[in-house]
């Protein structure tokens, strides 16, 4: 389906975008294309957040100096999904009215995305999909992000396609090649702009070895998540010279079993979310990562950082081919084995630890800007984004490694 833009409008008004986003890694992987948009005359850009999230966006939203004009501020402490769906969808509804986009934009598969997707439909709004055409083929793991993103590519004109799999995840299921656009990952963009700020210049501490964990998926609540406390705990005692950061979530679903399980060990830190410069600064010393976060496993690879994904399925398999990224499953035995085959295995480490971009190189908002131009008759088709070449994949799966 691809709803064409209503030619209609004179060529010399801006486009009227309206990115919408609501938890903090939608923000962090839309702040550079607003930023961007914001900068250029082409575009009229006004920025509506569900803050489905509340504290945690708006510490990115900070970070990268954005003030939405449209703040509908849904999020109440253990809100269902149907709560969220349902207010995001009301509330979307007048911010359509009042703005007028010629197009709607959001990134992901949250709740967020589905309701903003959805209530564009409801307008005749065209809608563009960040980050379209990941797929686990599994619809409930990871649950609701595979339904949110399946059901969004239905009532999307515009399929913003971070790498070739994705693309090719759109085409078998039927969208038209013409609405779909190959772009690089967002989060390549909002990396490369932070990386190399003075600011987030780090020295490491010599003689220690840093895990970097994150948890906080909806599947993994209640005892996967203890067992990834467990193993955790478990490596850490194994290895002396590591010591783990772990940002928590604010859900106190996920912070239970953490605290119970680690909250007393002193090489453990459980802290706060931390902002995105922090964050940055963590994966720049980390030696190793462990996390069921998509954000992460993404921009680790960028940073040479061998990633474990503590989950059994990935939308983002393109990792785990360059050979940086495991799927470990949560499985405690699992976790510990493969997390101690890194850590004491210096060839493996370093087969594992080469930097690769699979997902992107920093230029994915700008052909995102231009696919939106192309879209309203306004400009070329951009280029599509190749990854630069990558070493070749290491040869056991995964998976066989964790039986080995
Ligand atoms: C949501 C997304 C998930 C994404 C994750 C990133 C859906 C269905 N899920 O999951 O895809 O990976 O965000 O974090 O859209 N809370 C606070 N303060 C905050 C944020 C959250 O207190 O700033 C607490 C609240 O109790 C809230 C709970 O966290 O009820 C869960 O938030 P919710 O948006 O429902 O789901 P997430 O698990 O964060």
């Amino acid at each position: 389906m691809v709803l064409s833009f209503d030619s209609s409008k004179p060529i010399t008004e801006p486009l009227t975008v309206l990115p919408i986003f609501g938890t903090r890694p939608e923000a962090v992987k839309m702040a550079p294309l607003v930023n961007l948009l914001k900068a250029r005359p082409e575009f009229h850009c006004v920025v509506g957040v569900t803050a489905q999230h509340r504290q945690i966006l708006d510490q990115i939203l900070e970070f990268f100096n954005i003030t939405p004009e449209h703040d509908l501020n849904i999020m109440l402490a253990g809100q269902t999904l149907a709560e969220i769906t349902t207010r995001a969808l009301t509330g979307l509804d007048d911010v359509f009215k009042e703005v007028q986009p010629d197009i709607v934009l959001a990134q992901g598969d949250t709740t967020t995305v589905l309701a903003a997707a959805l209530a564009s439909a409801y307008h005749k709004i065209p809608f563009g999909h960040v980050e379209a055409g990941l797929r686990t083929d599994n619809l409930y793991d990871p649950f609701p992000e595979e339904i949110n993103r399946r059901l969004t590519s239905q009532i999307t004109q515009l399929h913003f396609a971070p790498t070739q799999m994705a693309r090719e995840n759109l085409l078998r299921e039927g969208v038209d090649s013409k609405g779909i656009f190959l772009t690089g990952n967002t989060v390549i963009d909002a990396l490369l702009q932070v990386v190399n700020r003075p600011e987030a210049a780090v020295e490491k501490t010599p003689g220690e070895r840093l895990i970097l964990v994150t948890t906080h998926r909806r599947e993994n609540w209640g005892k996967p998540q203890e067992n990834i406390a467990l193993a955790l705990h478990e490596i850490i005692e194994k290895f002396p010279d590591t010591r783990a950061v772990l940002p928590m979530h604010p859900n106190p679903i996920v912070r239970e079993p953490l605290q119970r399980v680690l909250g007393q060990h002193p090489r453990v830190e459980l802290t706060e979310p931390m902002d995105y410069v922090d964050l940055v600064k963590v994966m720049k010393r980390a030696h190793l990562v462990l996390t069921d976060s998509g954000g992460v496993q993404e921009e680790a690879p960028a940073l040479g950082l061998p990633v474990l994904v503590l989950r059994g399925t990935t939308e983002r398999p393109e990792g785990v081919h360059a050979g940086t990224a495991k799927l470990v499953g949560t499985r405690r035995e699992d976790i510990v084995q493969q997390a101690s085959r890194l850590l004491s295995d210096a060839d493996y480490y370093t087969t594992m630890s080469h930097a690769v971009n699979p997902y992107g190189d920093g230029g994915a908002c700008e052909r995102i800007a231009q696919a939106i131009l192309h879209w309203a008759g306004r400009g070329e088709r951009p280029q599509d984004f190749t990854p630069a070449p990558q070493p070749p994949p290491v040869p056991s799966s995964p998976l066989d490694l964790v039986r080995a």
